[in-house]
């Protein structure tokens, strides 16, 4: 007893093809045209559709403690809403806080997850600490725990960053060992003395976020992380990327041998620094969406010449300042120059991935919380639910992407890099069935209160999506139907990823 989609087109990132398709039990059982009907099987009609591999979205926080609070999002919620987006599995970053052991980060992160997870999951894990017994226990994680990455921090000085030391035997074990190591690449180091800068001058609206975190701080993180692992030949992963010469960097890595992996994510491909809206200041400039100094910052956090006077708690056009906040992310939204050429990196194969970089904060009770000081903001915006519909909407029905390169980056390459492919991450015969059908002829206006994730305000809202998923199945299972969730059941399962095979 199984279930036969009929009439669809299969899309991977290598073909799209009309044929039918027959899930048994959990997985993939049979792919081709005219499929007989076998006893007790569920018939569904899916002509018209897009069959995609469930999603693989390679960098999600969900309940992650930050600060006095964690994230808006727990594995719930979260899974719930990447599942009505299309995606199918999420790789969270278990977090080791200073003064614990890696092994005490993943029993904690299982824990979080724990007859909640509606999708299939895996973690990478994020180092924030080095002692004596690191370099063994990410030989365990890999070889028995399937954590085969590593997340690094170059930025988040007080809590999270690590100095080079770290980066570079970090890089070096992850070689010995065969695993994946993905970077924060932004220099915290001068980010710390830029907003200490800021704040002691009074210019505390949500402006400042991105004057304090220029593109600049981005690319030099990008050409030291690749100088570190070119010193041991380890591959690279850098995780949203978000500014164009960050990605010349790479590219120029690349041409020269090193194996460096890009992710970059819908905010830096859809929205731009206009966003933080107005600095606050009382000359009259300015406002929501008039912003454009951003792109004359440089290092000096010298930008646009409206950094004047600042009270975060005025308004110069009706609009607060503070709205701005709802884009605190770091790295920081750019202008739309940085947005094409990531665009255009996408076309040119020049970025493997798009993942979301969810971690989500409410913006009353929690984003607000910096209110009189950008630097007090929580870090982070949602993006789970809207990734393949932002993606299919602004990147293959604009004729930017094609099809299968859509699923390229949303699906198989995450599952391959780390290595899930080819259970994850393609439709073929005994891989998981893991299955979007995609209604292209739908679509709908994302709004405020939309989405499934939770969650006061949505950074999307206004935007038009073409198509949605109308079907999601989970290793077989309907999970949503029609565009509603029929089954809520925490099934999601525990990942244990190889090593990638790729990588070396
Ligand atoms: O602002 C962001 N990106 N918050 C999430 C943590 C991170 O840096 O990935
Ligand atoms: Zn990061
Ligand atoms: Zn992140």
């Amino acid at each position: 007893m199984g279930t036969l989609l009929r009439g669809g087109m299969i899309v991977t990132a290598t073909e799209s093809r009309r044929a039918d398709l027959r899930i048994e039990g959990e997985q993939i059982a049979a792919i081709g045209e005219n499929l007989e009907r076998q006893l007790g099987d569920r018939v569904i009609d899916v002509t018209g559709a897009l069959l995609f591999p469930g999603g693989v979205d390679a960098h999600t926080h969900f309940d992650l403690p930050v600060g006095d609070f964690a994230t808006a999002d727990d594995f719930a919620s979260g899974s719930l809403a990447a599942l009505f987006g299309g995606t199918t599995t999420i790789i969270d970053f278990a977090t080791q806080f200073r003064g614990e052991t890696l092994m005490t980060a993943l029993e904690n992160w299982h824990e979080r997850t724990r007859g909640k997870c509606l999708c299939d999951y895996g973690f990478h894990m994020a180092i924030t600490d080095w002692r004596e017994k690191t370099p063994d226990e990410m030989a365990i994680l890999v070889r028995e725990k399937g954590v085969s990455s590593f997340k690094l921090y170059m930025a988040y000085k007080q809590f999270l960053q690590v100095d080079d030391g770290i980066l570079f035997q970090a890089l070096r074990r992850a070689r010995e060992i065969g695993a994946l190591v993905g970077l924060h690449c932004e220099n915290g180091d001068v980010i710390d003395v830029l907003v200490r800068e800021f704040r002691q001058q009074g210019k505390k609206a949500p402006w400042f976020h991105p004057r304090s975190r220029p593109p600049a701080v981005e690319t030099e993180a990008v050409n030291r992380a690749i100088a570190l692992a070119r010193m041991v030949e380890a591959p690279l992963y850098i995780v949203h990327l978000s500014a164009r010469q960050s990605l010349e960097a790479a590219e120029a890595a690349r041409r020269q041998g090193l194996t460096v992996y890009v992710e970059t994510c819908p905010q830096y491909l859809l929205l731009d620094e206009s966003r933080y809206g107005s600095d606050g200041n009382c000359s009259g400039s300015g406002g929501n969406g008039s912003s454009s100094g951003g792109n004359r910052s440089n290092i000096d956090g010298n930008h646009s010449g409206r950094d004047g006077c600042c009270s975060v708690s005025r308004s110069i056009d009706g609009s607060d300042p503070f709205e701005g906040a709802k884009y605190v992310i770091s790295p920081p939204l750019r202008s739309k120059e940085h947005k094409e050429a990531l665009w255009s990196g996408l076309a040119r194969g020049a970025i493997d991935t798009v993942a979301t970089d969810h971690c989500a904060f409410f913006y009353r009770g929690q984003k607000d919380k910096g209110r009189d000081d950008f630097s007090r903001i929580p870090n982070g915006m949602p993006g789970v639910e809207h990734r393949l519909g932002l993606l299919y909407t602004y990147g293959v029905a604009t004729g930017r992407i094609s099809l299968n390169q859509f699923v390229s980056l949303t699906a198989t390459r995450p599952a391959q890099l780390f290595g899930i492919f080819p259970r994850k991450g393609t439709i073929a015969v005994g891989a998981d069935a893991d299955i979007v059908v995609w209604d292209p002829a739908t679509g709908m206006e994302i709004t405020n209160d939309n989405h499934h994730y939770r969650l006061d305000y949505n950074p999307y809202a206004g935007f038009r999506q073409i198509g949605r998923p109308a079907h999601v199945f989970l290793r077989g299972r309907l999970i949503v139907r029609h565009g509603v969730l029929i089954d809520t059941t925490p099934g999601g399962r525990y990942l244990f990823r190889e090593s990638s095979r790729i990588l070396y």
